[in-house]
């Protein structure tokens, strides 16, 4: 049996029960590099085979797996965050659909909630989006021309943007040119979760100045949103005058 799993954001606390408890179990892991936290492995019983994927192909990985399925061992195919999110795994599940081999994906915490707790920030507020986008700048992976920045920037939702730190000048371009006010506000966190979490706050005009010369340039998010002002309605869930079917009106 193979287990991707998701090993949540950096935060070893912030792998799931059942992700700990097939960890502890496997008899070989295979984990995806330097943005899973070693001390996950810690949980790993004596003499499981750990392999780094960062390494490795593709068909080197599924060697791996096939070798270790055969020899019916329990494998954890371990992924940063949430493996659905840029994870790479349905080529990996594809590849194991045509060989017959049977596995299940555990989820984990993305880092795109890990960044909204370090912010303490609700990303869907009364007034002012109820939509989160995620998406990314593009790179060597191509995005399609109606999902560029520019277009997605239209909605003035919140928008969670991964892998494109290094291009944050292009960025904030982009969005500008799409419909944001300079003035928007913008926070970059750095390492959500990790020992080493960064913040930085500004607005989509005075952000790469904000940031320049800090070392801002991997593994972090970038969340343009007006929720990152203070101006919102609040919430119907809880206003007294609100009834629903858990509870009557008190006003
Ligand atoms: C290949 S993607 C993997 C995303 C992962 N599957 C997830 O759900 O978070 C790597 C990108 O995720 C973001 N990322 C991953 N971990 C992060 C963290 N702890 N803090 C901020 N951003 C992170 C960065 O944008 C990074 O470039």
């Amino acid at each position: 049996m193979v287990n991707i799993v998701g090993a949540g954001p950096g935060d070893p606390e912030l792998i799931t029960v059942k992700g700990k408890r097939l960890l502890e179990e496997a008899d070989v892991i295979i984990y995806a590099g330097s943005l899973v936290p070693k001390a996950l492995l810690g949980y790993a019983k004596e003499g499981c085979e750990i392999h780094n994927s960062a390494s490795m192909s593709l068909p080197e990985v599924l060697e791996v797996i096939e070798k270790s399925v055969a020899a019916d061992k329990k494998v954890v195919r371990l992924h940063t965050g949430d493996p659905a999110i840029y994870g790479a795994i349905q080529e990996q599940m594809d590849a194991l659909n045509k060989k017959g081999i049977e596995y299940q994906v555990v989820p984990g915490v993305s880092s795109f909630l890990a960044t909204a707790a370090a912010l303490k920030q609700e990303y869907t507020l009364p007034g002012v989006t109820q939509t989160v986008i995620i998406t990314r700048n593009e790179g060597r992976t191509p995005v399609p021309e109606r999902e560029k920045l520019r277009s997605l920037a239209a909605h003035k939702a919140t928008m969670c943007i991964f892998l494109s730190i290094s291009m944050l000048g292009d960025v904030v371009k982009e969005l500008i040119e799409g419909g944001y006010e300079p003035t928007t506000p913008i926070a970059i966190v750095q390492r959500a979760s990790w020992p080493e979490q960064r913040i930085f706050r500004g607005t989509l005009e005075t952000i790469c100045q904000e940031i320049e010369g800090k070392g801002v340039d991997r593994t972090s998010m970038i969340v343009v949103s007006h929720v990152l002002g203070s101006d919102y309605e609040l919430s119907r869930l809880y206003a007294p005058e609100f009834s629903h079917g858990f509870r009557e009106a008190s006003v």
